[in-house]
């Protein structure tokens, strides 16, 4: 059986106010009235899938453990980090809690919206075979618009029905490379999941990481265990270097195949994102919590706590959390980071 891996180690900061440190996006119930870590656990959980692996901060661990028990998906473990250092090591800590050997892994992250989840486990089964034979799979998605946040992948030969080998994986290229792929009209965007035996992931960062899998092995080694949590050694995790999945394994590796899928998939990386995915009423105003809005379009209204009243506005993004309050224009959610490193100043 295949093992799941979610990864739940994500900050998600573009989603500030509502995502924040201590309750990061994927443990947020933004599309629906479960969180995102939920339904990506459900995603899987049953009889085609084994017990999941979930990688999350040890500052998360009872969020997450107490998550999972109302999604009524009972983890095998939870591996709690000492420390964030990226995709690559997350994924090498369960790769060695899978045993290291030949099951596959079905790597996921924790904060995706797919819609068509039949596609989803159809696009798995395609894969598998060539998975077992050792080839590293990922899932294509056809781009929307030359975003510079996905990794882009250039399929080439079939290798077999409805798998290609990837000629090239880039990942998060600058403006004007993502706008040349996507004219192109041959590039996918990578969904960033990732299907591949336990050995053979460990295996390419032995060979193109292996400071990673090092510093991985001994944090295992020493780590201690407490019912179904992981707690790797802090001192040795932490001198793993930083690195994700994307730039230190998959633009490197050779045997990497891409499954294309269409399956609504969507990564709810920004405010617009959301908006673009929801709908509350027929002027496409998305409003949740205590919001009252009037001759308003276009519109992202979010509350988790006051009451938000708008009239008259159109295009606009507006969400209050907590004592903090965030206003832009549609279009630019992308820079709520920028707003993140001002405040950081303040
Ligand atoms: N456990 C753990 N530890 N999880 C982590 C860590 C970590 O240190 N860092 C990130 N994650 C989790 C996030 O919560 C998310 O669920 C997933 O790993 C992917 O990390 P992101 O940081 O969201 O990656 P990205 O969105 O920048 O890029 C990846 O996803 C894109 C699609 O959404 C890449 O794979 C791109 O190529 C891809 O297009
Ligand atoms: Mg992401």
């Amino acid at each position: 059986t295949i093992t799941p891996v979610i990864l739940s180690g994500g900050a998600g900061t573009r989603l500030w106010p509502m995502s924040r440190g201590e309750r990061p996006k994927q443990m947020l119930a933004l599309t629906e009235d479960s969180t995102m870590l939920q339904v990506t656990a459900r995603r899987t959980c049953g009889a085609d899938y084994g017990a999941p692996i979930v990688v999350a901060s040890a500052a998360h661990a009872d969020m997450v453990e107490a998550q999972l028990a109302e999604a009524g998906c009972s983890p095998g473990s939870i591996i709690l980090e000492p420390a964030a250092r990226n995709t690559a090591p997350a994924i090498a800590l369960a790769a060695l809690a899978a045993g290291g050997g030949a099951t596959p892994l079905l790597v996921m992250p924790s904060d995706h919206v797919i819609v068509d989840e039949a596609a989803f486990h159809k696009a798995i089964a395609t894969a598998l075979p060539l998975v077992r034979d050792g080839w590293l799979a990922t899932f294509g998605i056809t781009p929307t618009g030359p975003e510079t946040g996905y990794g882009y992948i250039k399929a080439g030969s079939q290798v077999a029905p409805g798998v290609s080998r990837v000629e090239r994986f880039v990942e998060k290229p600058p403006r004007e490379k993502a706008e040349a792929m996507v004219r192109s009209g041959d590039h996918v965007w990578n969904g960033g999941i990732f299907l591949f035996r336990a050995d053979r992931y460990l295996e390419e960062l032995q060979r193109y990481a292996p400071d990673m899998l090092s510093a991985a092995r001994s944090a295992m080694a020493a780590a201690r265990r407490d019912g179904v949590r992981i707690m790797p050694d802090a001192a040795a995790f932490e001198r793993s270097p930083s690195d994700s999945i994307d730039y230190a394994v998959m633009e490197r590796a050779e045997q990497v195949a891409v499954v294309p899928v269409s399956m609504g998939w969507n990564d709810v990386g920004s405010w617009d994102a959301l908006h673009a995915i929801s709908e509350c009423d027929t002027n496409a105003n998305v409003c949740r919590g205590d919001v009252v809005a009037l001759d308003t379009a276009g519109s992202l209204v979010h509350s988790d706590g006051p009451r938000i009243a708008v009239l008259g506005v159109t295009d606009l993004i507006v969400v209050a959390s907590g004592n903090d309050i965030l206003v832009l224009p549609r279009g630019r959610s992308q820079e709520v980071k920028r707003l993140i490193e001002a405040m950081k100043d303040k």
